[in-house]
């Protein structure tokens, strides 16, 4: 399989000159800086927030690949994973064109995201198991694919797929294989991150949204061959990673024991949930999960979501959503919250 970037990439993304910031412009040392028309005088707030941020978050990339085994000029930080997601779409996808590859049931950004672009969204549904159908991917494949997302451990059903399926796909696709793990920490698989070297059309994204506790700071990550990273770099805006996100994740990057107490601790709770809802009549599947949520089948999902609602409970009701009938998504929550969702789901059989 031979991977050319220059065959996937827009015509127009090729011939960009990209913005150039002040802050790109000069690398050195000053003191006075009157280049970016900043406030010079400061911010009703902590003094630095009057300067723009380092457009390439250097410092905290530096942390990442300390943990990630990954160099820095191999990782892209998006403000969230949406972003990593909605930019390959305009760097590779010719609007009204080319088309991608999904597998539902999956995260549902990739197909938004294909809609704002006007990207064509082909389906290769996973198998009832919910792993890949890799002979109906392979139908779906043509010359104007550029992108197959794989979704490990993937949401809404939790469940890693198949490493051997994953590398079928990357070794015969000559398109972009984008792994979303963003659930990767509660996982007993191993990220695909060590196969980039081998890989050069591998995307693996990963976000500090989940195991790391950080939804609000918006931090996504992707980490690719220095190829992928240069376009992400290219089209992205200048500033996308705020002074402030990138300070509080430097922080954060720090305690990594912390993080990994957390992950046994939510990987614990959630096989105790999982028995706990497997014990109610009411309850026809936990389906398995390498993730922080659970999908449940229930007798009527409608009802019982209605229910916990009034009770001040929300779930995720997928019961409309294909290979989901029936089954609410049921994040993990603290010790008192699982033990209130039972008691809750409980009473409801008694009503
Ligand atoms: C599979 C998957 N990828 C990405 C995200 C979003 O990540 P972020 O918060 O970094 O945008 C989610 C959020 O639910 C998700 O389930």
């Amino acid at each position: 399989m031979n991977f050319d970037i220059n065959n996937l990439l827009r015509e127009n993304i090729k011939n960009l000159v990209p913005y150039s910031s002040a802050r790109d412009e000069f690398k050195g040392h000053a003191n006075i800086f009157l280049d970016a028309n900043e406030n010079s005088l400061g911010s009703p707030l902590t003094k630095w927030y009057n300067r723009y941020p380092d457009p390439l978050q250097w410092k905290v990339k530096e942390k990442l690949s300390a943990i990630k085994g990954v160099a820095p000029e191999h990782i892209f930080l998006g403000n969230g994973s949406d972003e990593c997601i909605d930019i390959l779409y305009r760097a590779f996808c010719n609007p009204g064109k080319d088309n991608v590859i999904i597998c539902p049931p999956t995260y549902g950004m990739y197909e938004v995201s294909a809609n704002i672009n006007d990207v064509e969204l082909r389906r290769a549904r996973l198998l009832d198991d919910f792993q890949l159908d890799l002979i109906h991917l392979e139908n779906l494949v043509d010359a104007n694919t550029k992108i197959i997302w794989l979704c490990s451990p993937n949401n809404p059903s939790g469940n890693a797929l198949n490493r051997e399926d994953v590398e079928t796909v990357l070794n015969n696709f000559p398109g972009l294989v984008v792994i979303d793990e963003a659930y990767i920490n509660f996982s007993r698989y191993r990220s695909f991150i060590p196969e980039l070297q081998e890989y050069p059309n591998l995307v693996v994204m990963q976000t500090l949204s989940k195991a790391w506790g950080l939804a609000g700071l918006r931090l996504g990550m992707a980490f690719a061959g220095k190829a992928i990273i240069e376009i992400y770099n290219r089209v992205k805006p200048p500033y996308n990673i705020n002074q402030s996100t990138q300070e509080l994740v430097l922080k954060a990057l720090d305690e990594v024991g912390q993080v990994n107490d957390m992950i046994k601790l939510i990987v614990q709770m959630r096989e105790g949930l999982a028995l706990a809802l497997t014990k109610l009549p009411l309850v026809e599947k936990v389906y398995p999960s390498d993730a922080n949520f659970l999908l449940v089948k229930v007798a009527d999902a409608g009802a019982i979501y209605n229910y916990l609602l009034e009770k001040g409970i929300v779930v995720r009701n997928r019961s409309k959503v294909e290979l989901c009938e029936g089954c609410l998504r049921i994040t993990v929550g603290t010790e008192k919250e699982n033990k209130d969702l039972i008691k809750n789901l409980e009473s409801f059989i008694g009503n």
